[in-house]
Formats: C-alpha cells, sequence, structure tokens
C-alpha cells in the first residue's frame, strides 16, 4: 500500500523535475532572529532534538484540542512545551477553530519556537488542517495531526518549514499540505511526504500550494484572512444536493453566511441543481474519495464552483471570509481555485 503510493509519487516527480524549478519557489535557510541576532540557522535547526533542553529558537509547541494523548510517554520528547485547550470528540467547530488559531498565533509569533503540533481527534484533521493552511501565514512549521508522536516527528524534521501548514495521519504516515488535507483517514491525492519508522521522506521540496501562496488572492487581496481575534461566529451549512429547494435557500440568506452544496461523486455536471442566491455565497462543491472537482459550467449562474476543494474545505474558506466581513458573492468567489 505505502510502496505502491510512493512509486506512484516518484513516478509523478520524475517529469516534474525536468522542468524548471520556477524563481519563486527558491528561498535561502529559515533564519530565525530575535532582536536582530540570528537564534538559529538551518545547521544547528537540523538536529532540533539534540539541543539543549529550553535552548532559544528550537523550541515546539504541541497543542491539544482532541483526540487520544497518552501524556505517560511525552517526556521522551525534549524541548516540547504541551499545552492542553480542550478535549473535542466532534468535529471542531468555527469558534474552537479560532479559539486554537489565537493560541498558534501567539506562539507562532515567539521566535523561540520553531512551530507547532496541534493534535486533534481523528474527524477534525482536515477542518483543522485546511483552516491552518489558509490562516497562518508563516514559514515556521504547523502540524496538524490524530497522533501526537507522528505530528512531532514530522515537526522537528527540518523540511517540514516553508511548507504551510501540513498534516499527518498516524496510520498512514502519509503528509499533506494542509490545502489537501484528506477527507477521510487513507484517502488518496498527493501527499508531500512519508513518516515511515519516525523518520520522514519527502516527495517534494519546500513550496506552498497556489491557493495560499504569496501571489494567491487570499494573501494578496485577504491578507486580513491571517487576523485571529473575530468577533462574529459565521453560519455555513453545508446541505446535499436535492434535499432543500430554492424557497428555503430563500427564507434562510438573512439567517446564513454562505451555503455549501455537496453533489455526488463522480456528478461532472450539476447543472441539474439550480440553487443559487444573489445575497449570499452558495458554493458547490464535490463528495469524493479521490480529488473532487467542480468547475464554473457545471454550476448554475449566481453560485460559485468549489473546485478541487471538499465541501468541508469550501465550508470552512467561506466561514473564514464570513469572520472577516467578506460575504459578497462576488469577492468570495475570488477565493476559490
Ligand atoms: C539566512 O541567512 C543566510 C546566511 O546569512 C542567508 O544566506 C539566507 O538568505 C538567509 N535566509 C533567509 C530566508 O533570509
Ligand atoms: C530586544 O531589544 C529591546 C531594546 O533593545 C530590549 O528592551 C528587549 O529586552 C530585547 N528583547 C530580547 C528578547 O532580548
Ligand atoms: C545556532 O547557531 C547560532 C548561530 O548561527 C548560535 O548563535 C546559536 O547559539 C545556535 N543554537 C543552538 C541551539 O545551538
Ligand atoms: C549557521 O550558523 C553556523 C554557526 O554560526 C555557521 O557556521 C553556518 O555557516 C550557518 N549556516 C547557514 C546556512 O547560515
Ligand atoms: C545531534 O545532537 C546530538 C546531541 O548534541 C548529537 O549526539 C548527535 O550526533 C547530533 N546529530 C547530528 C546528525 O548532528
Ligand atoms: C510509549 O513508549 C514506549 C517505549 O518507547 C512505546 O513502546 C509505546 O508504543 C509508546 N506508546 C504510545 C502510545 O505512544
Ligand atoms: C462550538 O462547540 C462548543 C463545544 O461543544 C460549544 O460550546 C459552542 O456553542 C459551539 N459553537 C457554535 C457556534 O456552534
Ligand atoms: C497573527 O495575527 C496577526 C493579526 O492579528 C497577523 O497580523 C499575523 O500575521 C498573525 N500571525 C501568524 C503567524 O499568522
Ligand atoms: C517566508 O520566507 C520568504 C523568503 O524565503 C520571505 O520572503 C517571506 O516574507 C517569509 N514569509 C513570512 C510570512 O515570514
Ligand atoms: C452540462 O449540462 C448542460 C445542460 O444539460 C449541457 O449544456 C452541458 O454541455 C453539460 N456539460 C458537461 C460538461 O457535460
Ligand atoms: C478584510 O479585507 C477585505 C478586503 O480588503 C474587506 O472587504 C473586509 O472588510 C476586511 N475585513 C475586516 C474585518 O476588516
Ligand atoms: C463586520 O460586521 C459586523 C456585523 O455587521 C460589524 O459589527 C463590524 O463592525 C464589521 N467590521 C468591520 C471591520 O467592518
Amino acid at each position: 500500500m505505502k510502496l505502491s503510493i510512493v512509486a506512484a509519487v516518484m513516478a509523478a516527480c520524475s517529469t516534474v523535475l525536468s522542468s524548471p524549478v520556477h524563481e519563486k519557489f527558491k528561498h535561502g535557510p529559515l533564519n530565525v532572529t530575535t532582536n536582530g541576532t540570528t537564534v538559529w540557522n538551518r545547521s544547528n535547526h537540523s538536529n532540533i532534538s539534540g539541543g539543549a533542553a529550553g535552548a532559544v529558537g528550537t523550541k515546539l509547541k504541541v497543542i491539544i484540542t482532541g483526540g487520544s494523548v497518552p501524556l505517560s510517554n511525552a517526556s521522551q520528547f525534549t524541548n516540547v512545551e504541551w499545552q492542553t485547550l480542550f478535549n473535542a470528540s466532534s468535529t471542531l467547530n468555527i469558534t474552537q477553530l479560532y479559539n486554537v488559531a489565537s493560541t498558534v498565533n501567539q506562539t507562532l509569533q515567539d521566535d523561540t519556537y520553531s512551530g507547532v503540533v496541534i493534535v486533534s481527534n481523528q474527524r477534525s484533521v482536515e477542518t483543522l488542517g485546511f483552516f491552518s493552511a489558509v490562516v497562518f501565514d508563516t514559514n515556521k512549521t504547523v502540524v496538524v495531526s490524530d497522533d501526537y508522536a507522528s505530528g512531532i516527528y514530522v515537526a522537528k524534521d527540518y523540511g517540514s518549514q516553508f511548507r504551510g501548514a501540513l498534516t499527518v495521519a498516524q496510520k498512514s504516515g502519509l503528509i499533506y499540505s494542509g490545502v489537501f488535507a484528506p477527507a477521510e483517514r487513507d484517502a488518496s491525492g498527493v501527499p508531500v511526504g512519508l513518516l515511515y519508522d519516525k523518520q520522514v521522506n519527502w516527495f517534494m521540496e519546500p513550496s506552498l500550494p497556489l491557493l495560499i501562496d504569496t501571489t494567491s488572492p487570499i494573501r494578496t487581496n485577504y491578507s486580513n484572512f491571517t487576523t485571529t481575534n473575530i468577533s462574529t461566529t459565521p453560519v455555513v451549512p453545508i446541505i446535499f444536493d436535492g434535499n432543500f429547494s430554492q424557497t428555503v435557500v430563500n427564507r434562510l440568506t438573512g439567517s446564513i453566511n454562505g451555503l455549501v452544496v455537496a453533489v455526488p461523486d463522480f456528478a461532472s455536471n450539476s447543472t441539474a441543481s439550480t440553487l443559487s442566491s444573489t445575497q449570499i455565497p452558495v458554493v458547490f462543491a464535490q463528495v469524493s474519495s479521490e480529488i473532487p472537482f467542480v468547475s464554473g459550467d457545471d454550476v448554475p449562474s449566481d453560485a460559485i464552483a468549489a473546485g478541487y476543494l471538499s465541501p468541508i474545505k469550501a465550508q470552512v474558506l467561506v466561514s473564514i471570509a464570513a469572520a472577516n466581513n467578506v460575504t459578497s458573492p462576488a469577492s468570495v468567489a475570488q477565493l476559490f481555485p
């Protein structure tokens, strides 16, 4: 299973490697400075686990939001601080996501930390991974996992920097960008690396997905999406195509900030559905066990196509926009791939 995935990715890489690396993906080592003094650079951060306990610039913070965390084993990791926020067993809601975000934001602004690991229940990994990828504009390491040890092994690897938020699943060891966080434990898609026997094997050079790279609309036009103290609680339900009529949608528009319409797998053409609105963003996203796709041609003219984003990721993106008062369908449409 693992080997076949690795082989497929390697085959994909060999074609990619023959094309020139775009300038914007080139970067020097990440130097962390405090008051202008370099506290660590690539050469000594790469051996972070061997650093003196509490050494400046090499600490990792593990933030626990749920999942099983047998802390009896935690002492095997040096230079790691632990913080428990809550013990959620269901998927984290937007209030909880922003609660996590302010803790993460404070930690990342402190250059004594090289990054954070967020441990969550397995159902929240997709939500939290995607949310983290959009909200944390950082070159430091952010890893979301259902298993604290897997998260720490990935975060302690120097190559986890410059990639935006990542997710790693304990069972498969597959590492994904948060933008492509799998919807289910073993879902397919293109991983960026594999954690195997505590060692990370990276498949790709560090880079950011286009959705959140430095030239993306999210980073250029909506740089306020990194705000972590929000005052409103967005309501963005996911409904299944066919279960609701336009009348219901019209009646809901006063009380919701957006709507995600989940369309079935293999439905290449959703035009059968006419749900749309000129007041709130209505996003069509595909439920898929593989990489979903809904194109602009497939949706009613006032609706938005989620592209390769799943219904859950679309819901998170519309919620982040609404939390920042970006609610017009035209503005929200710009955010989608
Ligand atoms: C880090 O410092 C090295 C040596 O001074 C420099 O070559 C490199 O460009 C710096 N990296 C960044 C990201 O600023
Ligand atoms: C940074 O510099 C300022 C002013 O020189 C000083 O007050 C502050 O304590 C320094 N901070 C650290 C962490 O060294
Ligand atoms: C890492 O290297 C910097 C100089 O580049 C040095 O000042 C710092 O003390 C080193 N940190 C550790 C933990 O060895
Ligand atoms: C990191 O710091 C060490 C010690 O100061 C120095 O020898 C080394 O050249 C630096 N490496 C980079 C990549 O800047
Ligand atoms: C990392 O640091 C530890 C403790 O200082 C040392 O024993 C080990 O050899 C170092 N590993 C590498 C790869 O430099
Ligand atoms: C705890 O650590 C022991 C020894 O390192 C290891 O065998 C065991 O699998 C660990 N348990 C968990 C739940 O990580
Ligand atoms: C989010 O979940 C928490 C804990 O279950 C709950 O107290 C809170 O009311 C929920 N918030 C929303 C907006 O659903
Ligand atoms: C933390 O939040 C502030 C605004 O509240 C934002 O400017 C900054 O970019 C955030 N930091 C990170 C690492 O996302
Ligand atoms: C990340 O590093 C690049 C240099 O490689 C720099 O241009 C960019 O501003 C950094 N981003 C953040 C959020 O610090
Ligand atoms: C989708 O359906 C519409 C109307 O039936 C049709 O005009 C269009 O060509 C279809 N698109 C695809 C990609 O099949
Ligand atoms: C965030 O930025 C967008 C685009 O500039 C703007 O429309 C929106 O009002 C801003 N939100 C907040 C809360 O300032
Ligand atoms: C965002 O919208 C809320 C509710 O309409 C309003 O109270 C708040 O002032 C707005 N914030 C900005 C920055 O426009």
